[in-house]
């Protein structure tokens, strides 16, 4: 099969786009000729060897953490699947998806419907469940609570802002000022341009701050949040880590880091929500998979628009 793998950890110059063996399904496992494969910051922070002690060191390592595609063969103690199925499929830090085929355990694979296309199918895990998450799960948001998210035009924000008002909340979406009228579209209330203001300097004015462009620190953050607020962020980093410890005893204003849990009712949940008509996916780039470099290049930009995805 035709696949973009890496042989060492670096920069995108590592990125090969050559022949290896076809993947053979395992007991549990679905094979998934893939159609289309999402690109996350999560594919060029293990391409670089950031998250080594979780994508390990088997190489050649085929890059991509999750896809959309047809089901075409299965083992023998996979449950309702047939080949032909359209799904999703969520793949770990490992890899696999910037293939032609990927071998997936069928508990992480979920069926897509007809209307949902495969490139829109394919961003729905990191993307989307991980503000779904952080706003149900992390700090479940309740009707006319105040969200902030900042980074709302990127490829986890445009789903934010569109979850957060599912939910009933009043939205604050931070981003550029070419990305204003982006995320007005998508129903945030207010749109703070973070050339002209800084939020952090807003005055106890959100219940919950979803830091979707890693630049939010606790310290200089928390005045912005209500007391019993939060902060959430989506990098790990060791001083988080001790001021997310210490805001859970000493601080009426709350620090969480979060990992998306990969949990089939959450992506379902999400179709429910796109197939409504709720949420929208917000496409930005789509690159043929021998392009992947260039595709890796555009997001490590950080100026990303929705999302970014190889059509293979
Ligand atoms: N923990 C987890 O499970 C998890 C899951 C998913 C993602 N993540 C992480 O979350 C981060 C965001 O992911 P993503 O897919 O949304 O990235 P992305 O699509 O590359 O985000 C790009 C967006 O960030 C905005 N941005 C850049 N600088 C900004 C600033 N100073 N203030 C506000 N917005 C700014 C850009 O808007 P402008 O062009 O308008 O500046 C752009 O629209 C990444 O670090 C990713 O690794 C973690």
């Amino acid at each position: 099969m035709k696949a973009v793998y890496i042989n060492a950890y670096g920069g995108p110059e590592e990125l090969v786009y050559g022949e290896l063996p076809d993947p053979v399904p395992g007991v549990r496992e679905v094979l998934v000729k893939v159609v289309a494969a999402s690109v996350n910051p999560v594919d060029w922070k293990v391409r670089e060897g950031r998250l080594k002690f979780l994508s390990g060191k088997n190489f050649p390592m085929v890059m991509g953490t999750e896809v959309s595609g047809t089901v075409v063969a299965m083992g023998d103690k996979v449950e309702g699947f047939t080949p032909g199925d359209r799904v999703y499929a969520g793949l770990s830090h490992r890899g696999g998806g910037y293939a032609e085929l990927v071998a997936v355990d069928y508990r992480k694979v979920v069926r897509i419907p007809d209307e949902l296309p495969f490139i829109e199918a394919s961003t729905l895990a990191i993307a989307g469940v991980t503000p779904m998450q952080a706003f149900t799960l992390h700090y479940p948001v309740k009707p006319g609570d105040e969200v902030l998210v900042n980074g709302g035009s990127g490829g986890v924000g445009t789903y934010a802002v569109q979850i957060a008002k599912v939910l009933g909340a009043r939205v604050t979406a931070v981003c550029s000022t070419r990305n204003a009228m982006l995320v007005k579209r998508l129903g945030a209330d207010e749109v703070i341009d973070y050339e002209r203001e800084d939020f952090r300097k807003r005055e106890a004015a959100f219940d919950v701050v979803l830091d979707a462009a890693s630049n939010a620190f606790f310290p200089e953050t928390k005045r912005c949040l209500k007391n019993g607020g939060m902060l959430i962020k989506l990098n790990l980093s060791a001083g988080s880590l001790l001021l997310s410890l210490w805001s859970r005893f000493f601080s009426p204003k709350k620090l969480k880091m979060i990992l998306v849990k990969n949990r089939s009712e959450d992506v379902r949940w999400l179709i429910d929500q796109i197939t409504s008509g709720k949420v929208q996916v917000v496409m930005d780039m789509t690159y043929p998979l021998e392009d992947a470099r260039l595709a890796h290049e555009y997001s490590q930009t950080g100026r990303v628009r929705g999302k970014v995805v190889l059509e293979v």
